[in-house]
Formats: structure tokens, sequence, C-alpha cells
């Protein structure tokens, strides 16, 4: 065991494991719980759906499931596998209150005060940035923390292998309680969502797009190694390739629309301007990877990635793609464009990132090639 981690305090629950029994609570993008539900039933069939609100869906596991007590997921894993959820914690059902001292007196109540190493207080539906929803979040956590005996000046940023308290603000008088181990870096992030997504762009950046493949570097700690050649399909004004030009990366941006001019000037960028497939393939040789952020339907991004992909004399590292999502109910096809990746010969993993609209990021790894022994 890690010295570095905490005891699994009163909890009978191996730190981060799924119980056999008991309700799960999941944080997801407002408008994401029918695909979440449906990407439950997929990799979480012991659980069932038992209450969903905008931005929130609980799920019931099996009593005495042989099924949910075998799987011994870590809960890190499972938020990674459902995509659509932020966060994934144990749920511990609901208080009510007056104001947030009364609240937060029912919490300790409820919960005890001793043993929590920290505390994310977040909102089902209110996103994180807008101001009044985070003087909301303040002032809820402030009394969270004093009613713990925690000091106000408590980091929001979670220790690793810290035990937390979450208050999942419902509305002004209804929490939602439920705890969880921090261990990979989103469960260290109240809500599960970057905290530099709450935050206005920093100066000089051209674009959102600067934000969600920072928020998709840190989440999935990707090995992007200076020096290495990234080319992105849907480049402009230009917020990704800025983003891996301060990488170290030497980036070509694909777009038939203009770059912005601080990026279209930095040393090691180039613009190809024109559409993904009037790219001839041969120019793609030494590319590491492969980015896509274009406005068009999945199908068709999948389409111009697996067409370089699976070029001859191309070898990718690894492919960084956004999935834009025209309708809900397409998050159904979820699984075939996660196979197409796979066919593909690469490793993929998605998740609907914080700093994201409605859309899904896949950041493919190649599969090691197995040898026989
Ligand atoms: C969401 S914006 C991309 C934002 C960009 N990644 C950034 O970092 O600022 C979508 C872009 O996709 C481009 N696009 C749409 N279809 C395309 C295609 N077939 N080939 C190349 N670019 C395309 C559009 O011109 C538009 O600039």
């Amino acid at each position: 065991m890690n010295a570095d981690r905490p005891p699994p305090a009163a909890s009978p629950v191996p730190a981060g494991l799924l119980p056999a029994a008991g309700f799960l609570l999941c944080g997801c993008q407002g408008g994401a719980e029918a695909a979440l539900r449906e990407r439950a039933a997929q990799v979480l069939p012991a659980g069932r759906p038992a209450a969903w609100r905008r931005g929130l869906v609980t799920f019931r596991l099996a009593g005495g499931d042989p099924e949910a007590a075998a799987a011994g997921l870590a809960l890190d894993d499972l938020a990674a596998d459902l995509v659509f959820a932020r966060t994934v914690i144990h749920s511990l059902g609901q208080v009510t209150g007056a104001d947030n001292p009364s609240l937060a007196a029912a919490v300790v109540e409820r919960v005890g005060r001793s043993g929590w190493q920290g505390v994310h207080v977040w909102s089902r539906a209110g996103r994180p940035g807008v101001a009044a929803v985070d003087e909301q979040v303040a002032a809820a956590r402030a009394a969270v923390l004093a009613a713990c005996g925690l000091p106000s000046e408590t980091a929001v940023v979670a220790e690793p292998g810290a035990r937390l308290l979450d208050c999942v603000i419902d509305s002004p008088n209804r929490w939602w309680l439920g705890w969880h181990h921090a261990a990979g870096l989103p469960g260290r992030w109240p809500g599960g969502s970057y905290p530099p997504a709450a935050r206005p762009l920093p100066a000089g950046r051209v674009s959102r797009a600067w934000l969600k493949l920072d928020e998709a570097i840190a989440t999935f700690e990707l090995p992007l190694l200076r020096g290495q050649r990234a080319v992105e399909l849907g480049a402009a004004p230009g917020g990704a390739c800025q983003r891996l030009l301060e990488a170290g990366l030497r980036v070509v941006g694909v777009d038939p629309a203009l770059i912005d001019s601080p990026v279209a000037g930095a040393d090691g960028f180039t613009q190809w301007r024109m559409r993904a497939r009037e790219v001839p393939l041969r120019r793609f040789k030494g590319t590491d990877w492969l980015v896509a952020d274009m406005n068009i339907d999945p199908r068709s991004t999948l389409e111009a990635l697996g067409r370089v992909a699976t070029a001859e004399d191309v070898r990718l590292k690894g492919i960084i793609a956004t999935l834009k999502i025209p309708h809900w109910s397409r998050a159904a096809e979820l699984p075939a464009w996660l196979d197409a990746f796979r066919g593909w010969g690469f490793q993929p993993r998605g998740r609907q990132l914080s700093s994201g609209g409605r859309e899904i990021c896949v950041v493919a790894l190649r599969a090691p090639v197995r040898h026989r022994s």
C-alpha cells in the first residue's frame, strides 16, 4: 500500500472500488444524461439508472449482484469507460436545508465530520466560470469546510489519494451527497471539470480550442514530445495548433479557412489551405500526431482520419480527435466510432471534456505490436 494514501477511514469499500451494492452518482454535461444512461447499459450492466436531472445521473448497483462484485472496477476506470461521465462518486443521497450552514450541518449529521481530506462542491446544472454559479459554490464550500473542521484554504484541486466528500448543489435548499477517493486527474477536480475551463482564456490564445487541447493533454497525459510533428485537420483559427506549438511540436494546420496571424506567422507552423481529403497522402509522411477538430459529421471526420491512419508510409503515434455530436441520438454510435480507431490499430479512449461542447474527444494511441514468444 502506498504510504502517502489515506487509510480507507470508516468505509468498508476499498479505495475507489465499486461496491457490490449501493448507488453511484455521475456528473455529466447538461443534456448528456440519456447518452450516459445508454453508455452505462453497455459498460455497467449491473447498474440501473435510478434518478436523473440535468447534469446528473445516479445508478443503483444491484445488491449481491455477483457481476458487480466481481467487476472490482475503480471509479476512475468506470468514468473513463462511461465517456459521458465527468465524474463518478459513491452516492449518499440528499440533504435539505434552509441555507448553507443548515445544509452543511445536515451533511455532517449524515456522514460525520472527520475522515475527510477535502471537499468537492459543484453544481449539477450550473457551469463553473459563470459568476453566480461560482459564488454559490464558493459559499456552499466554505460552509461545508467549516462544518467538517477543515481549513478554509483547503485546495480545490485535491491531493492524489485524498478521501473526498462531494456536495452537489441541486438547488439552494437541496444537495446531493457522495464521496470518492481522488485517484487520476479528473477525480481530483470538483465535478471532474478542468479548473482552467472556468477561467477566461489565457491572454493571446486565439480560440477555445487551445483550452480543449490543453484539457486533453492533461486528462489523457498525452506523451507529446518536442520536435514531433502534428497535423491538424480543421485548424482555423488556430488555438489547438498554438497549444501544440507551445509543446514544442512542428505543426501543420489543414483548413480552407484562414489561420489567425499569431499562429500563422509562428516558427514551426505551416498551413495547407485546403480540405482534408484534398491533401495528398504522401504529405502526411513523418507525422506523429494526427489531430482533428472539423465541424462536420462524425462519420466524415472518421473517414478523413482513417484515410491517413491507414495510409502506406504513415506511422502515426496517436490521434487526438474531436467528434461533434450533431444530435444526442447520435451518441448511440459511440461503440462503432471507437471500433473504427481499433480497426486502424489504435487503442481509443474517449471523454466529453469540460471545455468542449456537444462533442467527445477521442485520444487513440497506436496499439503495441504483440510479438510471439
Ligand atoms: C471548430 S473549428 C476548428 C477550431 C480549431 N481546431 C482551432 O484550434 O481553432 C472547425 C474548422 O473545421 C474546418 N473544416 C470543416 N470541414 C473541413 C474539411 N473537410 N477539411 C478541413 N477543414 C475543415 C472549418 O473550416 C473550421 O475552421
